[in-house]
């Protein structure tokens, strides 16, 4: 058996979602829609392990943090305040000849097409990436709307509601946890770029004395995130932005960036917005945005840092950074050495006999009860369950064999090391619990 590991790649990861449930081409049935994904069973459980916990690392670094759902759609207004009409563009490019359409600024225009090797390019146009609609029946300008490309707006225009609802006095935080969509010109590397994908956004609310230490606070709050989820603290580093990087918006960005197969990328962006956005709604929409402050005796326009971070580019980084290849039981097999926090499914319990399948599944129902992502895995040999665990994540599995009738104890197999150790069955919870803090 060849041992020898190979290189990690990005096909190795699309493949090992699809035979597990992990991710679906969205729409395969009638061809699939491209930068658009489902996501299966273990999938959705994934990604809402890296919700709570994105959720509880924000609110373990400030007692002040409130949270919000914002609609999806917003009128065209709040898009040419915050500048996404006018600036929310990527330069486009087509081959003349094989048809084939490029971001202008990820080629080089002196050399031939990638595909076709001929050197036939159109001029360069800008293409906004906001998905453009119309509510109701008419086609009209007034009937305008968009699909947000950022969840940051909702927050920014409903500033004014959100301080005269909660007791709340800058600094403050809000966070929100939803879905944006982009016209992405080239939807690429499986769920690194999509074309409706999901963010985590922390929009914090300060002055603009303590703008810069807020910045520099939650850059390596958010830092220390990733160790916390279990990301290998030598594949992540934070990285200031270029001033000729920066977003219309902002005047000092730094991003954590992970080393992907394909070169270090951004993985979550940190952004010193000043008060740009809610001068500009309060210019557009002629109310007023300022707060009052006590110590001064003045209104002010708060400023913002943003911390921002795709759900599913986050999903996607997990996978690689947990994936694995060794051998177990004299056969190669495949583990995602997930972080037991992000772990889909906490723990397999795994009969030996048909005989052992009722004790063992009142056990499962009391951890279900409990509150565990558990499952019940009693078909195939031994060997083929713990295969199909490996490949999923699960941190541990639990057989109930011949013994536990008489020792009232479990063998508990260790995913990483597969290191097995009896277990009391009155402990299982208390074990489960300690692998998952
Ligand atoms: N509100 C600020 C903002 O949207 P961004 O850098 O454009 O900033 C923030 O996006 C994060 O959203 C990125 O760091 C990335 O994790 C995720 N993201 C952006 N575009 C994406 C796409 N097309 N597909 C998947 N994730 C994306």
């Amino acid at each position: 058996m060849n041992t020898e590991k190979t290189p990690i790649t990005l096909e190795k990861i699309v493949s090992l979602c699809k035979r597990r449930g992990f991710v679906y081409q969205s729409a395969e049935l009638y061809g699939g829609l491209n930068g658009v994904y489902d996501f299966g069973h273990v999938g959705t459980l994934l990604k809402q392990n890296i919700r709570k916990s994105w959720l509880a690392s924000i609110n373990a670094a400030s007692d002040d943090i409130l949270m919000m759902e914002g609609a999806l759609l917003a009128p065209q207004e709040v898009w040419n305040a915050s500048g996404h009409l006018a600036n929310f563009n990527d330069p486009m490019v087509d081959c003349l000849n094989c048809k084939h359409r490029y971001r202008a600024d990820e080629l080089d225009l002196n050399k031939p097409c990638p595909h076709c090797g001929q050197k036939k390019w159109t001029d360069v146009r800008m293409f906004n990436m906001m998905f453009k609609t119309h509510l109701g029946a008419s086609e009209d300008q007034a009937s305008v709307a968009y699909l947000r490309p950022e969840t940051a707006q909702a927050i920014f225009v409903n500033f004014k509601n959100i301080i005269s609802t909660n007791r709340v006095k800058i600094p403050f935080g809000v966070t929100q946890i939803g879905k944006a969509f982009r016209n992405e010109i080239n939807p690429k590397q499986f769920l690194f770029r999509m074309r409706e994908f999901e963010q985590m956004e922390l929009e914090w609310f300060c002055s603009e004395k303590t703008a810069q230490t807020d910045f520099e606070f939650w850059s390596q709050k958010r830092l220390g995130f990733y160790e916390t989820i279990g990301i290998k603290k030598n594949n992540i580093r934070l990285r200031a932005h270029e001033k000729d990087e920066l977003s219309h918006y902002s005047s000092a960005t730094s991003d954590i960036e992970y080393q992907f197969p394909f070169g270090w990328k951004e993985l979550e962006g940190i952004a010193y917005r000043t008060n740009f956005d809610l001068t500009q709604h309060g210019n557009f929409s002629k109310k007023d945005l300022s707060v009052f402050d006590d110590e001064t005796k003045s209104s002010f326009v708060p400023h913002v840092v943003e911390c921002s971070v795709g759900v599913d580019r986050l999903f996607l980084t997990a996978l690689f950074d947990a994936y694995d290849e060794d051998v177990a039981e004299g056969e190669q097999r495949i583990v995602l050495r997930l972080s037991p926090i992000l772990a889909p499914i906490k723990a397999a319990l795994m009969p030996l006999t048909k005989k052992q399948v009722e004790p063992l599944e009142k056990i499962y129902r009391d951890l279900k009860r409990a509150g565990y992502m558990v499952q019940f895995d009693e078909s195939g040999s031994i060997g083929k369950r713990y295969r199909r665990q490996d490949e999923i994540g699960t941190p541990v599995c639990f057989t109930y064999d011949f013994e536990s009738e008489t020792d009232r104890c479990v063998t508990a197999r260790n995913r990483d090391t597969m290191q097995q150790e009896r277990i009391s069955i009155d402990k299982i919870e208390e074990y489960l619990a300690q692998l998952i803090k």
